[in-house]
């Protein structure tokens, strides 16, 4: 399963990638506002430097709800870099934009998806990514893991490329379930991906270990 961090903090991003499991990054309007970035050439510059620090692919939000502005939008975003991933919201003229884009080449993430019919749709009109917010529905009540499961059940009966990317991750249980699912990606804040490092034996065993080897070694 691929990790994606799911933040614009350019500061995140990089210890992530310094860490060597990182496969890419989303973004989406909220995450670049909590970082202070606005004004169109702000924003694509701050795209650019996230393009910069990561190996992989980028999920650049459209702010557009029209079919025109989501193509004027991404293919602004998709110049930036070979990296960029046009982020498109699970909307009518969403899909024929990603029906566009995905006749041009040009990579998508279908983003707010909370139904199997949302995501089968989006696959249908060639999305590269979908982006089922598991934690959102987890809040509402509902299994968001079950909604993966029903979607990788659905992809692979009919063979669609389209790659299930698992999003709105809150906690390291989620990733552990995404994968055994079958998710091909997941995307998830810092914190979450840091937290499976976590187990009390290993930080026992590993005290006990050093000191030992302190007491034998004087
Ligand atoms: C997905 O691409 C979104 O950016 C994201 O995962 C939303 O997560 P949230 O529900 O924590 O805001």
């Amino acid at each position: 399963m691929k990790f994606f961090i799911d933040t614009a903090n350019l500061a995140e991003i990089q210890e992530a990638q310094d860490f060597g499991v990182l496969d890419g990054v989303t973004t989406n309007p909220s995450l670049m506002a909590k970082e202070g970035i606005s004004g169109k050439n702000n924003v694509l510059r701050h795209y650019k430097a996230i393009c910069d620090i990561v190996d992989g692919d980028v999920s650049a939000e459209v702010i557009a709800t029209d079919f025109e502005g989501m193509i004027r939008e991404g293919e602004e975003l998709a110049d930036l870099d070979d990296k960029i991933v046009v982020k498109i919201p699970m909307i009518k003229d969403g899909i024929k934009a990603i029906k566009y884009f995905s006749e041009k080449g040009i990579k998508t993430n279908c983003t707010l998806i909370f139904s199997a019919g949302q995501a089968l749709l989006a696959a249908k009109a060639g999305a590269t990514y979908v982006s089922p917010f598991i934690g959102r529905l987890d809040d509402i009540g509902y299994d968001g893991i079950d909604l993966i499961e029903q979607i990788r059940t659905i992809f692979d009966n009919y063979g669609f490329d389209t790659e299930i990317l698992a999003a709105s991750i809150r906690n390291p249980l989620h990733i552990i379930k995404c994968a055994e699912v079958g998710s091909d990606v997941m995307t998830g804040p810092l914190s979450a991906i840091l937290a499976l490092l976590k187990h009390p034996l290993t930080e026992n065993g590993l005290k006990q270990f050093l000191d030992d080897h302190a007491k034998a070694n004087g």
